[in-house]
């Protein structure tokens, strides 16, 4: 059985007090649920996170993570600082990662690697840009940012990956993919996994959408065969909407 998982990217926002403030809406809305809940705040929170949330069914991750483990890398944070706070899980490769700050296919498979081989689960972030859809090249972008950066992987890995498929264009816009362009995507990208990994580790695989979600459009879109949940922006910001778009399924 695949995993049905919402989770709340909180980007550069809240502070420590908002942070807290967020978290115990969240202990007091969210239900009893089969759905797997996560929330990436911010590095600076996590610890305080994690201690908030430690009795709680809401799993802390982070945003990001270094590929090396150690050294003169002013401003990043290891596998092993994040686990050292208790942190399991970590978003790669999001596409305000890819375009604020260069990440790119190469370098998101070395930090899958360090990741993977620290336990870390990987939350792992692709898509494409308004431009590539109106070419009509969105297939092939996909499955080369696929390819790049993930099947190096031993079939193995695959039990620590979540695909987090986020057309660009459908980010902080508004603007969200129809729940059949996102279920066409979502196969597609199934079909590009078993074709490499086979058919167990495919259909084992949760595959999250991500692109301007809201209670309004959760429940058609998670509705669909091949969305397995989501990976949350701005709505995730409030616990009345994160809450009714984790209930939307
Ligand atoms: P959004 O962000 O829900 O605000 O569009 C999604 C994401 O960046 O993961």
């Amino acid at each position: 059985m695949r995993r049905k998982i919402v989770a709340g990217n909180w980007k550069m926002n809240n502070d420590l007090s908002e942070t807290e403030a967020l978290l115990n809406d969240l202990i007091a809305q969210v239900p009893n649920t089969d759905v797997n809940v996560m929330v990436a705040p911010t590095y600076v929170n996590l610890f305080q996170a994690f201690n908030v949330l430690k009795e709680h069914n809401i799993e802390v991750i982070a945003q990001n993570m270094h590929q090396e483990a150690k050294g003169a890398y002013t401003g990043e944070i290891s596998a092993n600082m994040l686990k050292s706070v208790g942190i399991n899980t970590a978003i790669l490769g999001h596409s305000e990662r890819r375009a604020y700050f260069g990440e790119t296919d190469e370098l998101l498979a070395k930090k899958a690697d360090a990741a993977l081989a620290n336990d870390i689960q990987v939350v792992f972030c692709f898509g494409e840009e308004l431009e590539d859809r109106k070419a009509g090249n969105h297939f092939s972008v996909v499955e080369s940012q696929l390819k790049n950066a993930l099947f190096h992987l031993d079939a193995s890995a695959w039990k620590n990956i979540i695909l987090a498929y986020e057309p660009v264009w459908a980010i902080g816009t508004g603007e969200t993919a129809s729940p059949e362009q996102a279920q066409e995507m979502h196969a597609f990208i199934r079909k590009t996994i078993s074709e490499k990994f086979g058919s167990e580790i495919a259909d084992e695989l949760s595959i999250l959408y991500g692109g301007s979600v809201k209670p309004a459009n959760a429940a058609e879109i998670f509705a669909k065969e091949d969305v397995d949940g989501g990976l949350i922006g701005g709505a995730s910001l409030k616990a009345a909407d994160f809450v009714a778009i984790i209930n939307a399924f």
